[in-house]
């Protein structure tokens, strides 16, 4: 081993932060209080909000986790605890636009939904779905399928944190053959979640598989992710690819 693969390759960074401004829209968070894991309360919801207007974002869609054993929220509601979350920001002088979708697990739970539509899409027919972290579900693209026989519009939150399929990355390909898109983490490409998902979060980048980011923001952890991967040259390349479309929502 020769002396300088003892220490780690020191990372380049940007001299200029990324601007996020130019996203326009942050299309993943968790900032409806009380609901999920995310803002557990109106206060937080408010800082948490301010912090991402900071950033840059002109308009926030929020979405809360819809899981059924942990997290069962009535998607009905949300419209409602939006509307909530919408006053108080206007009066705490915050000026996003703030809309509500939410981030549905693909679960065993699923079929019952599709037959009564219990989804919470956004900007049309857009559904954000996840996976569990653990193993993909059996009869995965029969859900998807499924779905987008029903007019869903699929969008995968952040495809970098299955790394189940590291080592299967046809998978991926296979899943955006089939129309799905897929949104990272912006923190992901900051080695927030670890050097494995950072580097699958790369690959996606690098075979320009990524059409959208979110901040996925849960509480202040992750807008000073966000923040530490702004001088990120990966993230630059990104966006100014022209591959992402944040913008059109
Ligand atoms: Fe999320």
């Amino acid at each position: 081993m020769g002396l300088f693969s003892l220490f780690p390759k020191r990372e380049k960074k940007l001299k200029e932060a990324v601007d996020l401004s130019v996203l326009h829209t942050d299309i993943h968070s968790h900032l409806i209080p009380g609901i999920d894991d995310g803002a557990h309360n109106m206060e937080t919801s408010i800082e948490l909000l301010r912090e991402l207007e900071s950033l840059g974002y002109k308009k926030i869609i929020t979405t809360p986790h819809v899981k059924a054993e942990v997290f069962p929220n009535d998607i009905n509601e949300l419209d409602n605890l939006c509307e909530q979350l919408r006053h108080e920001a206007k009066m705490a002088g915050i000026d996003l636009s703030i809309e509500v979708g939410a981030e549905h697990l693909i679960s065993d739970d699923f079929h019952d939904r599709l037959k009564q539509r219990q989804f919470k899409t956004f900007c049309g027919n857009y559904l954000l779905i996840e996976l569990p972290f653990c193993a993909p579900p059996m009869g995965l693209n029969e859900y998807l399928f499924e779905l987008q026989l029903a007019g869903y519009r699929l969008i995968l939150a952040h495809p970098e944190r299955y790394l189940f399929w590291v080592k299967d990355f046809e998978k991926f390909e296979e899943l955006q053959d089939r129309g799905v898109m897929f949104q990272i983490n912006i923190m992901s490409l900051g080695g927030y979640f670890g050097e494995e998902v950072k580097r699958l979060a790369e690959r996606l980048v690098e075979k320009d598989m990524v059409e959208l980011l979110g901040t996925d923001t849960h509480g202040q952890r992750h807008i000073e992710a966000v923040r530490n991967t702004l001088y990120n040259p990966v993230l630059d390349k990104l966006i100014k690819s022209g591959n992402i479309i944040n913008r059109r929502f």
